[in-house]
Parts: structure tokens; C-alpha cells; sequence
């Protein structure tokens, strides 16, 4: 029996969270840190098995045709986004999900289920869509779960590389050199909206010292890209670091985001940062080599933090494979 396969990468906001919120440039990349899918047809119905998370939820194509979205879930959504595909009605699809991304982490993980079942089901089926057409899907997918996503994690998840975000609109880059880093999850929940909404308030009470400062790191926005294309590592460690005093200055920061940070700065990491919302989350550090990135780990593991050693990556969504 035929089987699809599909797979899509997680990504960290590298510079320029929260100051995009204001209309300027952040930057996303892409990571080693995958999902995949895989797809069978079954008789009737959509069934989801998530591997990592042990829960299988089956759905009759009733069920789905009557789902109210605006109460829909994770998996409601990938059981909509499978339907919604399907060439052939009468028959149902299986789909075995597993992941290297943490859930609810900033990391893109839903966006990277999305694209990867699109393609996954594209294999099963021998359906052709643009990679265009993956991503705006995929983005149709996110919005039952989050809202109003930026549309960067549907992106990064379907292009890989790197992306410019700006007013809305997404700037491609080629990401020629390839960086490794060391992600850590604090597992502390945090609110991206109470976040968003802390800046506006802290933005509204002290406007002159809050605009200045998000400006400032929008331009950083800028810098970083310029030293990922000058293949400057060190240039981007340094910028990593101002980065994370800008992001603590607006209220983000989270002491154990800040001890993850100090310790891997201090064994050696060239700049580390929260990455995303921050107020827990998720930290990123930029590393040289292995034999640090596994001591730096260690140290981070012994402090309580769930840590993926992974590496900025070039390629997106993998069709096939
Ligand atoms: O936590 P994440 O990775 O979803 O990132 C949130 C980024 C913010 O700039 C804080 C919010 C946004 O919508 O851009």
C-alpha cells in the first residue's frame, strides 16, 4: 500500500520580535528541527495518530463537514486541511505524525504539521501544488488555531532559509552559510498576546525611551542580516546579546531565560537571546562547534531545560522523503 510521506522545519525568530509588531523588519530561520508525516488511505474517516504525544482522534467526514472552526483545535484544523485535499471523498486517510519540534514553544511547530501533512497527502495522492499554494493553505490552517498569525511560520516551514518580515509582507533570502545553535525550553508558558500587549503599554507610559528602543532594534534587524550574508559569526553573536538587553529593557525577559543565556555565554556561546514572545519559552544560543554545543547542553539539561542542539537550515517542505 502506497504511503505518503512529507516533512517540514520548526524556526526561531532570530532578531526583531516584538519591534515587528510596529511595522519593522524581523528575521526568521528556519532549523534542523523537523516534522513529519506520514499517510495512508483507510476506508473512511480521518484519523490522526500523533506519535509524540500518544493520542489518536478519529474523525467521520460528517463530523468534519459540520465542525465549527471557530472552536476548532490543533488537530481539528490538520483533519480539516486533510479533508479539504482529499481527491476522493469515499476514502479516508491515516496520518502518523512525529516531531522533533516542542509544541507551544514559539518554534513553529503547528505551522510545520500543516505543511507537512499538505505534503504528505500531496505524495499519497500525486497531487501537484506550488509551493505558493502549500504555504497559503498552510497559513489558512494557522488561522483556526492562532487568530491572526504574521503568516512567518507558514512560510519559513514551506521556503526554509531565511525571511524577512516587514509590514506584512515576506522577503525571502538565499541562507548561504549555515549556523549552528543550541535551543532551550524553559517549558514556562508564556502569553504572546499579554506579551504584545505589555510593550504597548510600557510604549504608551514611556513613548520616548520605548520607541527609541524599538527602532533600535529594528535597525538590528538590518545589521544581523547583514552578518549572516558577510558570513560573520561573531558579528552575529555580538548582535544576539544587545539584542536580548533591548528585548529585557521592554519587559519580555524571564529570569530563567536570562540564566539559560548567562551560562551559555559564559561556556562559550558567541551571543544568545530569547527568541519569539519571550516571558519564558524558548532561548537561542549560537554556537561554533560541537564539542562546545554538547557541553553547553549538559549545562543548560543539569538546570532543568528540555535542550535541542540543531542548525539554521536552508531547506523547506520535503515531498517524498
Ligand atoms: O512566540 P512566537 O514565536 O510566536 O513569536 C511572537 C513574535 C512577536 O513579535 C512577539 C509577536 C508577533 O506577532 O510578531
Amino acid at each position: 500500500m502506497k504511503v505518503g510521506i512529507g516533512s517540514a522545519p520548526g524556526k526561531i525568530i532570530l532578531a526583531g520580535e516584538h519591534s515587528v509588531v510596529y511595522g519593522l523588519p524581523a528575521i526568521a530561520v528556519a532549523i534542523s528541527l523537523r516534522c513529519r508525516v506520514e499517510s495512508r488511505e483507510i476506508a473512511e474517516g480521518i484519523t490522526i495518530d500523533a506519535k509524540d504525544l500518544n493520542t489518536v482522534s478519529n474523525y467521520t467526514f460528517d463530523q468534519l463537514r459540520s465542525l465549527d472552526t471557530e472552536l476548532a483545535d490543533g488537530t481539528d484544523s490538520i483533519a480539516l486541511l486533510v479533508y479539504k485535499l482529499l481527491p476522493d471523498k469515499n476514502r479516508g486517510v491515516y496520518l502518523e505524525i512525529q516531531s522533533d519540534i516542542p509544541i507551544s514553544a514559539g518554534l513553529g511547530s503547528s505551522a510545520a504539521l500543516a505543511v507537512s501533512t499538505i505534503a504528505s497527502v500531496m505524495d499519497l495522492f500525486d497531487l501537484e501544488l506550488s509551493k505558493s499554494q502549500i504555504s497559503e493553505l498552510a497559513f489558512e490552517s494557522e488561522k483556526i488555531i492562532h487568530g491572526q498569525p504574521s503568516g512567518i511560520d507558514n512560510s519559513i516551514a514551506t521556503y526554509g532559509g531565511l525571511l524577512v518580515f516587514k509590514d506584512s509582507s515576506i522577503d525571502l533570502k538565499e541562507l548561504k552559510q549555515s549556523f549552528s545553535l543550541i535551543i532551550a525550553n524553559t517549558r514556562i508558558e508564556r502569553d504572546t498576546k499579554k506579551l504584545v500587549s505589555g510593550v504597548a503599554d510600557l510604549k504608551t507610559q514611556f513613548p520616548d525611551l520605548i520607541n527609541p528602543t524599538l527602532k533600535l532594534m529594528g535597525d538590528l534587524s538590518i545589521e544581523a542580516i547583514n552578518s549572516i550574508e558577510e558570513n560573520n559569526i561573531h558579528k552575529l553573536g555580538q548582535l544576539m546579546n544587545i539584542n536580548q538587553g533591548y528585548l529585557d529593557s521592554i519587559g519580555v525577559g524571564h529570569e530563567f531565560l536570562s540564566r539559560l543565556i548567562w551560562v551559555s555565554r559564559n561556556n562559550g556561546a558567541l551571543g544568545a537571546k530569547l527568541t519569539g514572545a519571550g516571558g519564558g519559552g524558548c532561548m537561542i544560543a549560537l554556537i561554533r562547534d560541537n564539542r562546545e554545543a554538547i557541553q553547553i547542553s549538559d549545562k543548560l539539561k543539569s538546570m532543568g531545560a528540555d535542550v535541542y542542539i540543531a542548525s539554521m537550515s536552508v531547506e523547506g517542505v520535503r515531498i517524498g522523503e
